[in-house]
């Protein structure tokens, strides 16, 4: 039936076939994998802390633990002096608190796993963004819904600069829950375009 030519044919196929499913299964794994596009990165933290619970049930603001936000770059991560307002009596036995105890009696910082992460030469400063209005979730999404912490967008150039054309289009306003003391008339329509110039984000 089949000429040893087609045959040579079918066989050229075949291996090209096994060739592009080795290939699209490596780049899919890279692709995909977290450590590479990062949205979803959602590492192992040292304590099972839930901020559905501590931010969605028991209402307590972002600031009240994220309180470098409003006033510099970064937005630390607070430090365990903050659990420890609740937790010399709430849950004081808790094993799921022992790392939490440990640390406050033993005066070390918990190894929290760092999620967002720009590199080095792109600057981004918290203050700058939140005090124009600018509601966390705009970036990190409704973290008081989430049980642990994922990264919702992809903090790319691209993602910068379509907000800072159209920040209309992206931009959630100042929301109860921030707890951030922002000037209601900020909370306009009309928020200002971000900067496009290259020397605003590498200095
Ligand atoms: C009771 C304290 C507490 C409250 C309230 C709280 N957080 Fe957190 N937040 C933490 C701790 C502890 C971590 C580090 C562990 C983790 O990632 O879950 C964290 C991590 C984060 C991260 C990830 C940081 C990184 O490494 O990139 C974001 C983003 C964040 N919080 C945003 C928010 C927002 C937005 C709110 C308000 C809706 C909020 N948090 C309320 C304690 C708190
Ligand atoms: C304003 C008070 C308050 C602060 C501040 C607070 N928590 Fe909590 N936390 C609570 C309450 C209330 C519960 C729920 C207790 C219950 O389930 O009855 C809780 C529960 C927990 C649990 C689950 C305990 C268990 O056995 O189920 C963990 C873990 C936890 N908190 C970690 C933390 C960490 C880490 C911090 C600091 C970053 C922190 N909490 C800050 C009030 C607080
Ligand atoms: C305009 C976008 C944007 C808004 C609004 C925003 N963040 Fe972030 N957040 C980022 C980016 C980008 C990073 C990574 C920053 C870096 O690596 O320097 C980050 C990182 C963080 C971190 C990790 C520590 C750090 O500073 O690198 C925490 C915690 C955090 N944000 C909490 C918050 C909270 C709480 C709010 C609201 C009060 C908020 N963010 C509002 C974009 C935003
Ligand atoms: C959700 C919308 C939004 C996103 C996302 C966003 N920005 Fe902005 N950004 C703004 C707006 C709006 C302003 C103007 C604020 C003002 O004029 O008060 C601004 C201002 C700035 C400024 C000028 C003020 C300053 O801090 O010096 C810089 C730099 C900046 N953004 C960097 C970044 C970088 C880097 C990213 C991405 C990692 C980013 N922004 C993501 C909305 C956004
Ligand atoms: C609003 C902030 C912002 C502005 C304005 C901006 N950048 Fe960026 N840029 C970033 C961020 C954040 C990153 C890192 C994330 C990434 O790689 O996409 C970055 C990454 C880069 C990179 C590395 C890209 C790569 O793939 O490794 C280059 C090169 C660059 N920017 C050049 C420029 C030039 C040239 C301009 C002006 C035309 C400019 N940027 C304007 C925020 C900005």
């Amino acid at each position: 039936m089949y000429t040893s030519k087609t045959d040579l044919q079918i066989k050229r196929i075949i291996v090209a076939l096994v060739v592009l499913i080795a290939v699209g299964a490596v780049s899919f794994y890279f692709l995909r994998h977290p450590r590479v596009m990062d949205v979803g990165y959602r590492p192992q933290q040292p304590v099972p802390f839930d901020h559905r619970l501590h931010a969605g049930e028991l209402e307590i603001t972002c600031v009240y633990c994220h309180t470098s936000v409003e006033t510099s770059a970064h937005s630390t991560v607070p430090p365990t002096q903050t659990c420890m307002n609740c937790h010399t009596s709430v849950k004081r036995d808790s094993p799921k608190l022992e790392m939490v105890r440990k640390s406050y009696e033993n005066n070390e910082p918990i190894p929290w796993v760092r999620i967002h992460r720009l590199p080095e030469y792109a600057f981004f400063n918290h203050s700058r963004h939140v005090n124009a209005g600018i509601d966390c979730a705009s970036c990190h999404g409704e973290v008081e819904t989430q049980g642990v912490i994922a990264q919702k967008e992809p903090l790319t150039m691209g993602w910068c600069l379509d907000c800072h054309r159209a920040p209309e289009e992206y931009v959630i306003p100042t929301r109860e829950i921030s707890g951030l003391d922002v000037d209601p008339a900020l909370l306009r329509s009309d928020i200002p375009k971000g900067p496009e110039h290259c020397s605003a984000c590498h200095h």
